[in-house]
């Protein structure tokens, strides 16, 4: 959404700002990424990890950012600095917003690839090409379309298009509307999966393997990769919550919000973890296959079911929709920017930043074939962008926000901004304050000297 210059917008109503949040939050970050990180990370200890850093750290920091956010409103560079000089701290707190908009540029040009291998998947389901495939063909589609930079290159650009399209007519205000009913589907056909998964086999392999705690695995590299991954799939660290706490009114109940966020979020990132392994597990393939495991797993059940067509059309549809919910608040920021410190209008600004963004994409997808050698410390470009935004951008804003929030901001009118009970607002003060900056120190610290 544009910020308007004179009069600043608000949410029509708390319902719309839950359904905005929920629309940046859930993406591919539930249904493609967390599902191939836990299998990377050997399992339930990811999800134990991740779980951990979600309530502790997540949870806090997106309240702060929303409460940072409605305080400023502007956007996340001016926020930041205008409102730590009302607390009579230095305005070059303003740098947390801009590391932020960082992330969200980074972090757009190899989402947008994702975004393009779903939009293929749409029409390689709808024509029909893995009915009846056994999971090695299946497999093989998946690695002949990683192969081809021509292919990766043309879905990628149509992603991009769109969300430019999206963010530069201004028109993110309605796609709110859709996803009001586009998400609920989404979670629908997730849970028929799962269903499926009940009765097809490997559910209780799969359950176990979820769940089962097992703290040997629980590695310094695990709860780094949860902890960024954390951030990510609440879309915290980056200012995009800061941009959107903007546009708060005072009625609101950060607390209240921030539950059903965080909820839904997760709720639906487990119920991709149950749709996925167990037709992992029942069809012998690796879990830790890495990005390709959604789809290679989900193809080989529809081809074996008897709708799978049309419900295997109709999922790929939905997870592009939830997609583009994410990409356009991903990108949003980085054109706000753009169009409020620099001449260029909204369309210029959407044009320069997504050709940009589009350019660094071509050079991440180019690192599953062409340029697999190249790599940067160790990893391909594609990896490369996404440890960068998701390791190391995301959790230092984001602790800075906390810290900003928990050190920085006069503590009483905080308590009455979330209507804290004396009880609750001790609770708070060792979270915010304590609990959720040391377990981002700690992290970072045992990652570095590992
Ligand atoms: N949270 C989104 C997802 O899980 C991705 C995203 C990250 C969106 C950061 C906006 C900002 O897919």
């Amino acid at each position: 959404m544009a910020i308007n210059k004179q009069e600043h917008a608000q949410w029509s109503s708390s319902f719309g700002f839950v359904l905005a949040a929920v629309g940046s939050a859930v993406g591919l970050g539930n249904i493609w990424k967390f599902p191939y990180m836990v299998g990377e990370s050997g399992g339930s200890a990811f999800v134990i990890a991740y779980l951990f850093c979600i309530a502790l750290v997540g949870f806090p920091i997106l309240v702060a950012e929303w409460l940072v956010g409605r305080r400023g409103q502007k956007n996340p560079i001016n926020t930041f600095a205008d409102v730590a000089a009302s607390e009579g701290k230095s305005r070059s707190w303003g740098i947390v917003g801009a590391t932020g908009i960082l992330g969200g540029f980074l972090i757009l040009s190899f989402y947008s690839v994702i975004g393009g291998w779903a939009l293929n998947y749409i029409t390689k389901v709808a024509s029909g090409s893995f009915a009846g495939q056994d999971s090695d063909s299946v497999a093989a589609t998946f690695d002949a379309m990683l192969a081809s930079a021509g292919t990766l290159t043309v879905w990628h650009t149509v992603f991009m298009a769109l969300t430019a399209l999206i963010v530069g007519i201004g028109v993110t205000k309605g796609i709110e509307g859709t996803a009001k009913i586009l998400m609920p589907l989404l979670g629908l056909i997730l849970f028929i999966m799962v269903g499926y998964n009940v009765i097809n086999g490997g559910f209780g392999e799969a359950v176990a393997y979820l769940f089962t705690p097992d703290l040997s695995k629980l590695t310094a590299d695990v709860m780094l990769a949860a902890l960024g991954h954390a951030f990510f799939t609440l879309s915290i660290g980056m200012g995009i919550m800061v941009a959107y706490g903007s546009y708060l009114g005072r009625e609101v109940n950060l607390l209240k919000t921030a539950r059903t966020v965080v909820i839904l979020d997760t709720v639906i990132a487990l119920a991709a973890g149950l749709a996925i392994f167990p037709i992992i597990f029942s069809h012998g393939l690796d879990p830790a296959s890495g990005p390709g495991l959604i789809f290679v797993s989900l193809p080989i059940a529809f081809g074996s079911m008897g709708a799978g067509t049309i419900l295997g059309t109709l999922f790929f549809l939905l997870i592009t929709f939830a997609a583009i919910t994410s990409s356009v608040s991903l990108l949003e920021p980085t054109v706000e920017f753009l169009e409020e410190r620099t001449s260029m209008n909204r369309m210029m600004a959407t044009v320069v930043a997504s050709t940009v963004i589009w350019l660094l994409g071509v050079a991440a997808l180019l690192s599953f074939n062409l340029w697999s050698e190249f790599t940067i410390m160790g990893n391909g470009i594609f990896d490369a962008l996404d440890k960068l935004t998701s390791k190391f951008l995301l959790p230092l804003t984001g602790l800075a926000g906390i810290i900003f929030v928990g050190w920085k901001m006069d503590q009483r009118t905080i308590q009455q901004e979330l209507g804290l009970s004396n009880g609750m607002w001790q609770l708070w003060q060792i979270v915010a304050k304590f609990v959720a900056p040391i377990a981002v120190i700690v992290v970072f610290i045992t990652t570095l000297m590992g």
